[in-house]
């Protein structure tokens, strides 16, 4: 069996590894000449995957598509980001199958990872990769299934996590759900690529929305003088109908930020404004604002300002235990802050260098050191916050993480 994997990023690489780990001959494709390079010395740059398992698996890897003619299946994990305008950018995607199509045989099995709104892989995939004359369902199978990995977690793994997919036909069907079970103990077929790109959506939306909701109820409760902690602590004592999700400073990553306006792009053609969607990412979007504010308030009660204030973030990631900045609120804080004349530094030891914005992580004593206030931004795993607070005049913690202070206010 041999398996090729197109996007050997956060989703593709760990999928190639436990191919390999499967016992399947993997072949890993990726335009990113730095990432080859890295893989090929034996680096891997996504936490989840360690060099060791990257040495275990033995992955032939290059930026060449020609390869993948030998390989029985292929899975394209590619990015699918929004343009600047806020709409699909199948680029990547689209631009993947092409170069795959000049390669593909007769027999072959492809399979679409990358999110994206239902039709996508019908209409806008199957055409492409059908250039060379080989009709989708009928010379080769096609189908659609969503990656579920959640970065940095440890208790759903890739193979305790169900996988959905949905083929062109019932025999596509069958052959993802074959090759899944190699690496899956539980795969849950759907009838169609459309309802397994919806059901990917739906997940993500169902995440966006309760995150916005609870973000309003934060900005609500710190006009009422409530902790919005408590509130949720005391909900999640429910044992059914509630499901906890906490505020933040703002939603970051590749999919909550992205994923859902996917859904409400493809729904205007359907003459279906989707508003859920589009209130939940109001909503988010106002948190580093809103965020600002308290900043600007916590150190207004201590007659200090943001302008000429050292400030120090604490975690940059757009979640704990990742290095990832795709997206994260972090970035948008540092530009509010310094647009009021802040002078803002950060640690975090998981992301070095946040380049665009000219920044460096400091060691968390020297970003602490001098500082006239730090904002939790991302708790961290490995950071003492208790700590980090008794060693600034006050901080502000946007992660409900720290124990009760008089300097620590909390979102
Ligand atoms: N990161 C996640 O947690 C997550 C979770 C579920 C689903 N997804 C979805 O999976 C897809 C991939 O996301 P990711 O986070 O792995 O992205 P990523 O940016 O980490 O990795 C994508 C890789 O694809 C490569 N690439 C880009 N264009 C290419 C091309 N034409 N040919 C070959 N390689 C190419 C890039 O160089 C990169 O290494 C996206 O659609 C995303 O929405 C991501």
């Amino acid at each position: 069996m041999r398996v090729g994997i197109v996007g050997l990023g956060y989703v593709g690489l760990p999928l190639a590894v436990a191919f390999a780990a499967a016992g399947v001959d993997v072949l890993g494709v990726d335009t990113d000449e730095e990432r080859i390079a890295a893989l090929a010395a034996g680096r891997s740059y996504i936490e989840d995957v360690s060099d060791a398992a990257l040495a275990a698996a033995g992955l032939r890897c290059g930026s060449n598509y020609a390869p993948l003619a030998d390989a029985d299946a292929v899975l394209i994990c590619v990015p699918t980001p929004l343009s600047v305008n806020r709409e699909p950018d199948l680029g990547a995607l689209l631009s993947s199958a092409g170069a795959l199509g000049e390669v593909l045989r007769a027999g072959q099995l492809v399979v679409v990872e990358s999110t994206s709104y239902p039709g996508t892989t019908r209409e806008r995939v199957a055409p492409v990769l059908e250039r060379g004359g080989l009709r989708a369902g009928s010379d080769f199978n096609l189908a659609f299934s969503p990656e579920r990995v959640d970065p940095g977690r440890t208790d759903h793994t890739l193979a305790s996590t169900p996988k959905v997919v949905g083929g062109l036909t019932g025999a596509c069907t069958d052959r993802a759900e074959a090759l899944y079970r190699l690496v899956c103990d539980d795969v849950v077929r759907v009838s169609s690529p459309e309802v397994a790109e919806l059901t990917k959506l739906l997940e993500n939306i169902f995440r966006a929305v309760n995150i916005a909701l609870v973000n309003e109820l934060a900005m609500l409760t710190d006009r009422m003088g409530i902790d919005i902690w408590e509130v949720i602590d005391a909900a999640a004592t429910k044992p059914y109908g509630f499901m906890r999700f906490e505020p933040g400073p703002g939603m970051g990553g590749h999919c909550l930020p992205v994923d859902p306006f996917y859904l409400s792009w493809r729904a205007r053609e359907f003459d279906m404004p989707v508003e859920f969607i589009e209130l939940a990412g109001k909503l988010n979007q106002q948190m580093p604002y809103h965020c600002v504010a308290k900043l600007q308030r916590m150190l207004n009660d201590r007659s200090r300002a943001v302008n000429g204030a050292r400030i120090a973030l604490l975690g940059v990631s757009y979640k704990p235990g990742v290095g990832d900045t795709r997206e994260s609120p972090a970035l948008k804080l540092v530009e509010l802050l310094r647009a009021l004349g802040a002078d803002v530094v950060y640690h975090d030891a998981l992301v070095p260098a946040l380049d665009a914005l000219g920044l460096r992580s400091l060691p968390l004593d020297e970003a602490l050191r001098g500082a006239d206030c730090a904002v939790i931004v991302t708790a961290q795993p490995g950071v003492d916050h208790d700590a980090a607070a008794a060693a600034v005049p006050c901080l502000l913690d946007l992660r409900g993480v720290t124990r009760p202070a008089a300097n620590v206010v909390r979102l």
